[in-house]
């Protein structure tokens, strides 16, 4: 990508676009990364990376503007950056709860803006990202494609389903890691050591993913695959489903979108 790109607010999600861009051949020069605390920032500054606390200053110097502040200060920032905004920039938020319509009505020109939802796996590039926009272009589409497919995986959605991609994929982590702990519980309980559990509990969630991954299957598929008639995965899981698994699942699910404010 020959565009300069700045990322402003170099925090955890900012800082690890920046590491999925550098690490993909993006030429550290063509980057900027913003934020008031600039010390912290110094391990960029030696890859050769531009930081700076003027927000202003490194959209003026970039093409593709990625704004990784939190929602609160989203209103402030796209004040402070109103004036160096033009129409042919691309902007792209990767903050929750803030749509595009919000975002324009803060600005004076027209970007191009995308709105992204990735997850914390994007620091060890396994993000699912959503994108969204109102007024696609393929060459833009491809760009937002492309920063983000840094960080693992990129979909487009409609924006009506950004909350939801929040909840299915930014909250899916903690639902998940939930239910690795709840396996090395299970584990601890019938003879494993917590270390043992984890490397067991974490492998088997990964495999249990790349056979759908991999396969295309559905995950009913797979599980007949391991439900010998009168066994104990069957009996296991009927129990689990006794319990509410599923239910569980998917009343949580419904209730963390519920409280998306
Ligand atoms: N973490 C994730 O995986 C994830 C996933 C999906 C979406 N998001 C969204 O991404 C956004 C950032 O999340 P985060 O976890 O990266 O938060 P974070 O670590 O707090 O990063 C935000 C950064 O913004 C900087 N900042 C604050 N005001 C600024 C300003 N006026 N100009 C430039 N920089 C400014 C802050 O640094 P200074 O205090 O030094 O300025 C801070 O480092 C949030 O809106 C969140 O909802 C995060």
């Amino acid at each position: 990508m020959e565009q300069n790109i700045a990322i402003i607010g170099g925090g955890n999600l900012g800082q690890a676009i920046a590491n999925g861009l550098l690490s993909s051949g993006f030429l550290p020069s063509n980057l900027t990364i913003t934020r008031h605390k600039t010390a912290l920032l110094s391990e960029f500054k030696l890859k050769g990376v531009r930081v700076s606390s003027n927000n202003s200053e490194a959209v003026s110097q970039s093409d593709i503007i990625i704004i990784a502040v939190k929602p609160y200060k989203m209103a402030s920032v796209l004040e402070d950056i109103s004036k160096s905004i033009t129409n042919s920039h691309l902007l792209i938020s990767v903050v929750s709860d803030f749509s595009i319509d919000s975002i324009n009505s803060h600005l004076k020109s027209t970007p191009t803006v995308y709105r992204a939802m990735p997850n914390t796996a994007s620091s060890v590039n396994e993000s699912i990202t959503c994108i969204a926009t109102q007024k696609s272009s393929e060459s833009h589409t491809n760009d937002v494609i492309s920063i983000f497919n840094t960080l693992g995986k990129t979909i487009h959605i409609n924006e009506q389903l950004m909350d939801a991609a929040t909840v299915l994929g930014a909250c899916g982590i903690a639902y998940v890691l939930r239910f690795i702990r709840g396996m090395i519980q299970g584990g601890i309980e019938i003879g494993f050591d917590a270390k043992t559990a984890t490397e067991i509990a974490t492998q088997t969630v990964k495999g249990a993913s790349e056979l759908l991954l991999q396969k295309g299957n559905h995950p009913e598929a797979e599980i007949d695959k391991v439900t010998t008639p009168k066994g104990c995965t069957i009996a296991g899981l009927n129990e689990m489903e006794h319990q509410g698994f599923s239910s569980a699942l998917i009343k949580g699910i419904k209730t963390s979108y519920d409280n998306i404010t």
